[in-house]
């Protein structure tokens, strides 16, 4: 558990990492997740026992770590680039550190022998770093971590050194190891990828603060604010700024956007005030009816991505033009400098505060809200 844990660097430093409470269950995969020096390391490192706390606690259980040391906190890091001993063999490299903590060359041997079946290196147990690829390389940094049986295992970036192939592969063996051993791990990067699909609960940070801590699917559908819900998505959530008024039938924010008379109960108290408004470009589609949101504009771009057709256009806001991306369907044919309409449902619209990006209350589903128009 962290308890306003705050990190600053020299002596009226700004914090890096700036109050952060988080409590981790026991046997948690938990994912920090956030953009270059938002304080993911530096967590990390703390939580390690490497870097000394500026001011708040760290606790395994009901224990205070902050001044315990780092190798007695029973903990197991993997680092970004391996760091393992060149000169020695993979098995003298796993064994190193619990020799050094006093286990007998009998016990030690028995232990690395265990986890290198189990990683299966006992075929490369001879030898060097160099001798091995860098998924190799990876497993036996994951072991040297794993064999000191750890109450809690620290992952920082641990596949950001191999190529998109076997970071995959390292991925899955990663979720299936935490799933077998279910050792409590807090594991650090930037990739959203490895983050949706490793997780229970993702902690999005940003300038040392979290903005958000939620399981994956949450995080994706219902983002605390605009950081997350750009920052979440590949690409992120489409983001304009509007003000929605009442038009007869429908409900208009400037000349691109309207929506259906009974979306009035979804977009509730935001009427008539600015809102950023939120849709993600894999809910936007070519068919829809009126009972969709429908939002109007002009191709600028489209890239062939395989599955999909990522497609760039251009709305007109309320003072300026924004761009909006959608994925379509590859067999669509989209013409750049072609106006087209794009529909959504309505309860896939998202609504944050224009001034902080803070999310507006939760949206009631459309389908809800039309069952008590029918009552009511
Ligand atoms: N020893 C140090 N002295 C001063 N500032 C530091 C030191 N170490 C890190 N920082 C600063 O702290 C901030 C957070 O760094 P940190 O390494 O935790 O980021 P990160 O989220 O891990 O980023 P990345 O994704 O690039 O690894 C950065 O702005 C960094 O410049
Ligand atoms: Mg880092």
């Amino acid at each position: 558990m962290l308890e306003s844990l705050t990190k600053s660097y020299g002596k009226a430093g700004t914090a890096v990492v700036d109050g952060i409470n988080l409590e981790i269950e026991n046997g948690e995969f938990v994912v920090l997740l956030g953009p270059s020096g938002c304080g993911k390391t530096t967590t990390l490192r703390m939580i390690a026992g490497l870097e000394k706390i500026t001011s708040g606690s760290i606790k395994f259980g009901d224990k205070v770590m902050n001044d315990i040391p780092g190798d007695r906190r029973n903990v197991g890091m993997v680092f970004q680039n391996y760091a393992l001993y060149p000169h020695m063999s993979v098995f003298e490299n796993l064994a190193f550190g619990l020799r050094s903590r006093g286990t007998t060359k009998v016990e030690a041997a028995i232990r690395v022998d265990e986890v290198l079946e189990m990683l299966e290196l006992s075929a490369m147990k001879r030898r060097k770093p160099r001798e091995l690829s860098g998924g190799q390389r990876q497993r036996v940094a994951l072991g040297r971590a794993l064999v000191g049986r750890p109450s809690v295992f620290l992952m920082d970036e641990p596949l950001s050194n191999l190529d998109a192939n076997l970071r995959e592969q390292m991925r899955i063996e990663i979720g299936k190891l935490h799933h077998s051993l279910g050792i409590t791990t807090i594991y650090v990067t930037h990739d959203q990828g490895e983050a949706l699909t490793l997780a229970d609960r993702i902690v999005v940070m940003h300038n040392g603060t979290i903005k958000q801590v939620a399981k994956p699917r949450e995080i994706y559908n219902s983002p605390a604010d605009s950081f997350v819900a750009k920052f979440i998505g590949s690409p992120g959530m489409n983001l304009t700024e509007v003000e929605l008024r009442t038009d007869g039938d429908r409900i208009r924010g400037g000349e691109a956007i309207s929506l259906p008379r009974e979306a009035a109960r979804v977009v509730g108290s935001h009427l008539n005030k600015k809102v950023l408004l939120g849709i993600r470009p894999e809910l936007l589609s070519l068919v829809g009816d009126e009972n969709d949101a429908k939002i109007v504009g002009e191709i600028q771009l489209v890239e062939q991505m395989g599955s999909q057709l990522q497609t760039y256009f251009k709305i007109e806001g309320p003072s300026s033009s924004q761009n909006f991306i959608a994925k379509l369907p590859p067999d669509s044919t989209p013409r750049i400098g072609e106006k087209i309409a794009l529909f959504a449902r309505p309860s896939d619209l998202r609504f944050f505060d224009a001034l902080s990006g803070n999310a507006l209350d939760r949206l009631l589903d459309i389908d809800e809200v039309k069952a008590e128009s029918l009552v009511g």
